[in-house]
């Protein structure tokens, strides 16, 4: 005979473990720094390692450590409850994930970019050709402002598209700007401000509340407080961002 299984009998395991998706990279090393910031001790993970899973149970955490652009989708997913990741990069996948903090290191910005001396618009046929990693965000950015653009998908090393003549502009992340500057290009408009964000899996904010909240209410606590690197970048980096017509 058969066993129906009484689910509603049961006493209900809540899951208190959290698996945290980080984004690896340049934004490791902060993410790591602001989760030790705000105590939780992540012995044994560091941006050295090849290893991909980090499990921290006396934190109640497992870190997943992924490309940029797939920490979206392990959250979505729910492969992951929680993930750091750019907003550009939320931007670009419009990922039906949480939100609900800004991180506010990884400070940089997502811009238009042309040789020096072809910044003007006038003197390019009707339809530009774009280079990008980030074709959505770039079709939308021209397509509001009615400009016919072709644009050409690639996956790094953006900045050497104008230089070769595969492209007229180039839209990419702007840090420093100094790669802009090494490759005699300028930015010629700023489509939007980045930072990193913490997104968070549906069911997760739900069936792991308590913990999901906690760590938002701790990493928030530290994220208001400006760390060496978020203070480290030149002003005038910042205000020199040109906002001239494409
Ligand atoms: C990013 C971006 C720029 C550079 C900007 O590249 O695509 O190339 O950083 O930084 P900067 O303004 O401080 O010079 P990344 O190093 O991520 O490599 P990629 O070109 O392979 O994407």
């Amino acid at each position: 005979m058969p066993v129906t299984k009484k689910l509603w009998l049961r006493p209900r395991v809540i899951d208190t473990m959290l698996t945290i998706a980080l984004s690896k990279g340049k934004m490791l090393e902060l993410t790591l720094d602001v989760f030790r910031r705000a105590g939780y001790a992540l012995d044994g993970l560091s941006t050295e390692s090849r290893r991909l899973v980090f499990p921290c149970p006396e934190i109640g955490m497992t870190f997943l450590i992924v490309r940029p652009t797939d920490v979206p989708t392990y959250v979505e997913y729910g492969a992951a409850d929680v993930g750091i990741v750019g907003k550009d990069v939320l931007m670009e996948q419009d990922s039906d994930v949480y939100e609900p903090l800004d991180l506010q290191f990884g400070a940089c910005r997502i811009a238009v970019a042309a040789l020096k001396g072809q910044a003007s618009r006038d003197r390019l046929s009707s339809k530009i050709r774009v280079a990008t990693k980030y074709p959505r965000i770039t079709e939308r950015y021209f397509n509001q402002r009615g400009v016919p653009v072709e644009i050409i998908k690639l996956y790094g090393s953006i900045e050497l598209a104008p230089l070769v003549g595969l492209a007229d502009r180039i839209v990419d992340l702007v840090e420093t700007g100094n790669t802009l500057k090494a490759h005699d290009l300028v930015e010629v408009e700023c489509i939007a401000q980045s930072t990193a964000r913490l997104v968070v899996n549906r069911a997760s904010l739900k069936l792991k509340h308590a913990v999901v909240t906690e760590l938002i209410k701790k990493l928030r606590a530290v994220s208001s407080i400006p760390t060496e690197s978020q203070t480290s970048v030149p002003r005038k980096v910042r205000r020199t961002v040109r906002r001239t017509r494409t």
